[in-house]
């Protein structure tokens, strides 16, 4: 979703958050997920699209000995063996996104749908029949659309404790975003594979290992730092999650807000999506939060502030994120996961305020 969407979708989740019966704003179209069938397969040559694509990496027939030089090597579809599955389904998601951290490319912007179905079935016609193999039993693998996880999470540095509530949010795209669900801060953003849940039988819960590679952590500052305030005592506010929304392609997370004492004094959401800035994504996530029995404002963010444009004010963290406020949302924070205000990111936040979808 564009911001222009998001905001006005801010504006709309505001009242009603105001109403007290959050609902998000505006459904989504369902998603048009049909199955290729195999007469499009054959319509398109799907070897000659496999030579073009994908031979130089994985050898002309399949046995993984292409002709690039590669850090790691490339798989052989003549054995069967899969780390990712080979179910169309897991082998389309390879070829869509690429594996992360692997020198395998995505090809979801380079492939029409018609064409990665067709190299999918070729690859998976070159092992032995009949053999399906899963995606590793307990890995969970993020598909088509964003998937969200509560459990147990690992300690994400040296001398913190393991996060026993942990709510994980995977998207399509590899990134993967754990929150603590008490307060619903935000902990870590990885890149890669999302989740291998492993079962310790039973005995104590079982903990879940993420598989992707550190991105950010949430400094020490950052995790006492309350977003939203009593407009009028300037205490901070503590945020709950109450549910969690996974709309197209983005996913919401809906929390109270509480005060020191536990009290519900308004409530809000967290909009986690990305914005694309030279073809690559950036995390994003918008704040938006209001009151209901009190007033609640922003919090001061600690970093370098400036004014991006005539409606924009952005705040440089130490942490590595980007911070953005409109003045037309003044309750609404927007974090890019960049380390700083870029031209490029400047022009792609300008051109997502102005597209409408
Ligand atoms: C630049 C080299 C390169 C190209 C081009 C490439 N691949 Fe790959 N591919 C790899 C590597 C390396 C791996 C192994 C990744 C790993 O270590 O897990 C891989 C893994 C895969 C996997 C996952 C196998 C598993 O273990 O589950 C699939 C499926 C796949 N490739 C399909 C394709 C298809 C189809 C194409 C062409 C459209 C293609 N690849 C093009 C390098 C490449």
């Amino acid at each position: 979703m564009t911001l222009k969407r998001l905001l006005l979708a801010a504006s709309a989740a505001a009242t009603l958050v105001a109403l007290a019966q959050p609902k998000g704003a505006g459904e989504l179209p369902a998603r048009d997920q049909a199955p290729s069938t195999p007469e499009t397969a054959l319509t398109l040559d799907d070897k000659a699209l496999y030579m073009e694509h994908c031979a130089s990496c994985h050898g002309e027939s399949g046995d993984g000995k292409g002709n690039e030089e590669l850090e790691r090597p490339a798989r052989s579809f003549l054995l069967g063996g899969y780390s990712y599955g080979n179910t169309q389904k897991a082998v389309r998601r390879s070829v869509i996104h690429g594996i992360p951290g692997t020198p395998m490319p995505a090809f979801g912007a380079t492939l029409g749908t018609d064409e990665i179905n067709a190299v999918a079935d070729y690859v998976i016609s070159l092992g032995p029949p009949g053999t399906i193999v899963q995606p590793g039993e307990s890995v969970l693998v993020v598909e088509d659309r964003p998937v969200v996880v509560k459990g147990m999470m690992p300690a994400y540095e040296q001398g913190a404790f393991r996060e026993p509530r942990s709510l994980i949010v995977g998207f399509p795209s590899g990134t993967t975003f754990q929150f603590r669900a008490e307060d619903s801060r935000l902990l870590t953003v990885r890149q890669g594979e999302f989740l291998d849940r492993r079962d310790w039988g039973g005995r104590g819960g079982s903990e879940l290992q993420p598989l992707g590679t550190l991105t950010w952590k949430a400094s020490r500052a950052s995790r006492d730092f309350t977003e939203f305030v009593d407009a009028e005592s300037g205490q901070g506010l503590r945020r709950k999650v109450r549910r969690t929304e996974i709309k197209g392609d983005d996913v919401w997370l809906h929390f109270d807000l509480l005060d020191e004492g536990g009290t519900r004094v308004g409530g809000g959401q967290e909009f986690l999506s990305f914005l694309m800035v030279n073809d690559i994504p950036v995390p994003m996530r918008a704040i938006l939060g209001s009151g209901e029995s009190r007033a609640v404002k922003l919090r001061e963010l600690p970093g370098r502030e400036s004014r991006a444009n005539d409606s924009v004010d952005v705040t440089t963290t130490s942490d590595g994120l980007v911070a953005c406020v409109l003045d037309d949302a003044p309750n609404m924070r927007i974090y890019l996961h960049a380390p700083a205000w870029t031209p490029s990111l400047a022009a792609a936040f300008d051109a997502s305020l102005r597209k409408k979808d």
